[in-house]
This record gives C-alpha cells, sequence and structure tokens, in this order.
C-alpha cells in the first residue's frame, strides 16, 4: 500500500527502529493503551527479535518487571516484532527512531560524542523507503542539533528523484529508567515533545493523551528538547557523584552518608530522589549523555562549563577506585588467589543490563591484583560478564578458573576472604547473613557498597563488615 504524499488526519501505523531497551517496551506500552494502532518494531539483529517472539515470556531479550504482561497482552495483537524493515517503514504514518548511539570509539570526536551512524543509517532508510507524508520522532537521546542533520536527510533530494515524499521532524526523548521502565512508561513524570510542525506534533500529543493527562505533555521548540535530554540525566548524574563525593568524607569524619542524606534530601527544595551513596553510577546513558554535554560545550567555546560537568564523570571513575583499593588494603595488600564473592553484577537492580556497570571496573581491577572472582547475579548470564570483563573465564597459563558465575549463593561465598556487594538486589537483602559469614575464611570481610544490610543483621556478623559511606562498623 502507498500513502499518499498529504498531510495525514490520524496516526494508524507506528513503525519503530530499534527494539532495545527503550523502542522494544515503549512500543509495548503504546500498543497496550492504544489498541486502534497498529506497531511495527524493527530490528537488524535477527537474535533479538527472535527473542521478543519467543513463547516463552520469561526469555525475552531484556528482563523489566511487568514486560512480560504488557508484552503478552499485545504481541501479534497491535504489537509485531520483525526484521521486515523496508516493509514496517513503508507502510507507516510515523517512524520512531530508537537505535543506540553509544560513544564513539575512533575519529573525531572518540571517546567524548555520540556515534551517530545508526541513527543516519536510519534516516537514510527512511528517506529511501517512505512514502506520502511521514512522521520522523527522534526517540533515542541525541546531542542538541541532531534533528537538523535528520532533516537535512530527510530533505536532501537525488538527481532524478520524483519529489513524491515528505516529512516531519519532531524530538520525543524517553526519561525512563530500567527496572521501573513499565511503570515510568505508563505514569511518566513528563512527556516532552520538540518540534515545529504543530499538525505533527498534534498527532504524537494525540496518541500520548489516551493514557497520560494532558499536563503532563509538554512541548518546545525541537533544540530545547533534545538539550532537556541531556540535561535531565547530567542533574540526575550530578547528584549521584555529590552525594558519593560526601560519601568519601563521611568515612573520614565519622559522619554516616545515609543520615546525612536524608538529612538534606528532607528539604523540599533539594528533595529525596538520587542521594543514595553506592560504587558510582552505571547504564549506557548517563556518563555518554554527560560526555556529550562536555563535547558540545567545548564545541561552542564554552570550556568552563564543559570542565563543571565533567567533574561529574570524575568523581564516579574515583569512586569505583576509592573502593577497589579500599578492598585491597583490608586484605593486607594483596589478593593473590584469595577467593572474592561479588554480589551483583548488573548496574543497578530489576534489569539484566550490564552496561558500565561499577561491577566492571571493580571486578576487573581486583582480577589484575590476582584474585579469584565467584560472581553471582540473579539476572545478568556467564557470556555477558565474560564479554563485559574481557577475560576468559580460565586462566589460561594455569588452568586455574580466575573467575565462576554462580547460581546459588551458598556456593558463591563458600571459603571466600570477602564479599562485596555491588548491586542493591531485594534478594540480598533478605539473605541470612550470620549463616553467610560463617561460611567465609577468616579473617573474613564484607563490603557493602549499597547499603544492603540492616543494623539488626550486622551485630553477630562473624566477618568484618565495611559499609560505603559509613566506613567500618
Ligand atoms: P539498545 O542498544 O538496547 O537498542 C538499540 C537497537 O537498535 C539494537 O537492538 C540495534 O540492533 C538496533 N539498531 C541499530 N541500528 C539499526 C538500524 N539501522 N536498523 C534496525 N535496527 C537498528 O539501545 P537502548 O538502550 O534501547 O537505547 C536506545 C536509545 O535510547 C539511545 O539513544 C539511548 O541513549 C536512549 N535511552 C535509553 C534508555 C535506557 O534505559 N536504555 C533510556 C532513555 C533513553
Ligand atoms: C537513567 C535516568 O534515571 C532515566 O530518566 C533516563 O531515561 C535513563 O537514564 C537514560 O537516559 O538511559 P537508568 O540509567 O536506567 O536511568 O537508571 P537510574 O535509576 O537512573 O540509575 C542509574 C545509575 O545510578 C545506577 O547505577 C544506579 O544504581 C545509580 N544510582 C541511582 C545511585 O547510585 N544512587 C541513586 O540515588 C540513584
Amino acid at each position: 500500500m502507498i500513502k499518499e504524499n498529504k498531510k495525514i488526519k490520524r496516526i494508524k501505523t507506528i513503525c519503530c527502529v530499534g527494539a532495545g531497551y527503550v523502542g522494544g517496551p515503549s512500543m509495548a506500552v503504546i500498543a497496550d493503551r492504544c489498541p486502534d494502532l497498529n506497531i511495527f518494531v524493527v530490528d537488524s539483529n535477527l537474535q533479538r527479535v527472535d527473542a521478543w517472539n519467543n513463547d516463552d515470556l520469561s526469555k525475552l531479550p531484556i528482563y523489566e518487571p511487568g514486560l512480560d504482561k504488557v508484552v503478552s497482552r499485545t504481541r501479534n495483537r497491535n504489537l509485531f516484532f520483525s526484521n521486515n524493515i523496508d516493509e514496517s517503514i513503508k507502510k507507516a504514518d510515523m517512524v520512531f527512531i530508537s537505535v543506540n548511539t553509544p560513544i564513539k570509539v575512533k575519529g573525531i570526536g572518540a571517546g567524548q560524542t555520540s556515534n551517530l551512524k545508526w541513527v543516519e543509517a536510519c534516516a537514510r532508510k527512511i528517506k529511501e523507503i517512505a512514502t506520502g507524508h511521514t512522521i520522523v520522532v527522534e526517540k533515542s537521546t541525541l546531542p542538541v542539533k541532531t534533528a537538523q542533520s535528520i532533516k537535512d536527510i530527510l530533505n536532501s533530494q537525488d538527481q532524478n528523484e520524483v519529489k513524491n515524499k515528505s516529512f516531519s521532524i519532531l524530538s520525543n526523548p524517553e526519561f525512563l529508567a530500567e527496572g521501573t521502565a513499565i511503570e515510568n512508561l505508563e505514569k511518566p513524570d513528563r512527556v516532552l515533545i520538540g518540534g515545529e510542525d504543530k499538525d505533527a506534533i498534534d498527532l504524537l500529543i494525540q496518541i500520548y493523551e489516551n493514557w497520560i493527562p494532558k499536563n503532563k505533555i509538554l512541548t518546545t521548540n525541537l533544540w530545547s528538547s533534545e538539550l532537556s535530554k541531556l540535561t535531565a540525566n547530567a542533574f540526575l548524574a550530578q547528584r549521584i557523584s555529590s552525594i558519593n563525593s560526601i560519601s568519601a568524607l563521611c568515612e573520614k569524619t565519622g559522619a554516616s552518608v545515609y543520615e546525612v542524606s536524608k538529612a538534606v534530601g528532607l528539604d523540599k527544595r533539594i528533595g529525596k530522589e538520587f542521594l543514595q551513596a553506592g560504587p558510582g553510577f552505571g547504564g549506557s546513558c548517563f556518563k555518554k549523555d554527560i560526555l556529550n554535554l562536555v563535547y558540545l560545550c567545548n564545541f561552542y567555546g564554552l570550556g568552563t562549563v564543559a570542565d563543571y560537568w565533567e567533574q561529574i564523570i570524575e568523581i564516579n571513575n574515583w569512586q569505583q577506585k576509592r573502593i577497589y583499593e579500599i578492598i585491597v588494603n583490608r586484605l593486607f595488600g594483596n589478593l593473590a588467589e584469595k577467593k572474592i564473592a561479588i554480589l551483583g553484577f548488573a548496574f543497578k537492580a530489576n534489569t539484566n543490563d550490564t552496561r558500565e556497570s561499577p561491577a566492571i571496573e571493580i571486578a576487573k581491577n581486583l582480577l589484575l591484583e590476582g584474585a579469584i572472582l565467584n560472581i553471582h547475579d540473579p539476572k545478568v548470564n556467564k557470556l555477558q560478564i565474560e564479554s563485559a570483563i574481557e577475560v576468559e573465564s580460565k586462566s589460561k597459563k594455569s588452568n586455574l578458573n580466575i573467575w565462576n558465575k554462580f547460581e546459588r549463593i551458598d556456593d558463591t561465598v563458600n571459603g571466600v576472604d570477602a564479599i562485596v556487594i555491588l548491586t542493591d538486589w531485594e534478594d540480598y537483602k533478605n539473605l541470612d547473613w550470620i549463616k553467610i559469614s560463617k561460611l567465609m575464611r577468616n579473617p573474613s570481610w564484607i563490603f557493602d557498597t549499597r547499603s544492603v544490610l540492616e543494623k539488626s543483621q550486622i551485630k553477630n556478623l562473624e566477618a568484618n563488615y565495611w559499609k560505603l559511606g559509613d566506613g567500618f562498623l
């Protein structure tokens, strides 16, 4: 079916390019709330597509509480996962770009700005394939002004090309957090839509109005929308680095970071969210988005502003290094062949995502010191760990297992010299910590970077206990 090149009255068909942590859940919720819409989520990664289509809902490619239920209501009703990219773009009134935008690893801006090759590939594909009028929506997080490049690609005309297609470009950044994605999508604090074409903006508003109150839908110009997303992530990360910097000072002075963060957060002007000290923020976005902000500031000659934001990443790296150094020092400066249990490898609880997880840097450093790691995580698999730490589990020289993934906690902690808690999984809170401390080799240490153990659980431990932001208790 070829669409006409005229203004769209109502969106009937959506295509979303990118079936990842954002594309999958966000389209599933739209499909759930808008049964009249047909949504085609496409991805070039066939393995991912197959996993989205798996009959066994526990095998979806990403773990998110509640996602299985939404997918079971919508999949193959009005939500379809495939790699039929061309066909899906062709029939869509609205195409969401929800592809990855990781930091460039080579060339100009390497290590500093997003690699936009996947976004550009999408724009070129849409230009080639779309028919009639199409609304293109940036869902990926992009450096401010990227919409201009997308517009330039979409509106470029090849020689002898008959102009029978047209485009409107909107920015609609996603604010969901992993682990609470469904909740965030169903009840967002706000939906942000940036653009210049009022008709296109209204059509996107109509979709969200199916379940989101109008006063939570904010419209801005394209550039404000793009920059608001980077700024929101930078502000959130800034709070974490601020409290983490104070956690170190607490350990030196006898103050407790948990008491300080409570006292500070009770001030309504400050608020209590994102003041939890920990091993540093992970996840695919905070670091990337701040690096983009820093790059943009430098590009526009705002060096002092760039330096200010860069400090947030500096503190984050420092916090991870600091934790590793404390572990080495406490274990008599020597980890050679000592067994250490790592509890939690995901960057936060309730996700199987390990991108930029603090566990990666800490585990790599402990391995470099010669430690043997017993790793546990309820949702992360062995392959993910292997590709994250880039170290095979068996040492080629000695045939020794230098790290292992365990399924049971008892096996993970048996005979270890230390336990390092790096992810705040609920399961860890309910363990019998006294029993666990008895399974360790003495003298033993528990390093709790997530404040998982409560006061009552610490009292009769047979291990030494160190809590981030409190020190040794
Ligand atoms: P992801 O890597 O999980 O998913 C991206 C998907 O896009 C991949 O499956 C990839 O195969 C596919 N893809 C890339 N290029 C393609 C192409 N040309 N054609 C078809 N498929 C293609 O990434 P994600 O975590 O979903 O993030 C996507 C964007 O959303 C990023 O810009 C990110 O910054 C932003 N974001 C992410 C989160 C989050 O919680 N992960 C939250 C808000 C915003
Ligand atoms: C974050 C933002 O919260 C989302 O709004 C945004 O859409 C998303 O990034 C994105 O753009 O990708 P996410 O990274 O999934 O979401 O998860 P967060 O809950 O923000 O946690 C990020 C990291 O900060 C985790 O490692 C977490 O453990 C850590 N954190 C969070 C703390 O150390 N302390 C806190 O108080 C809160």
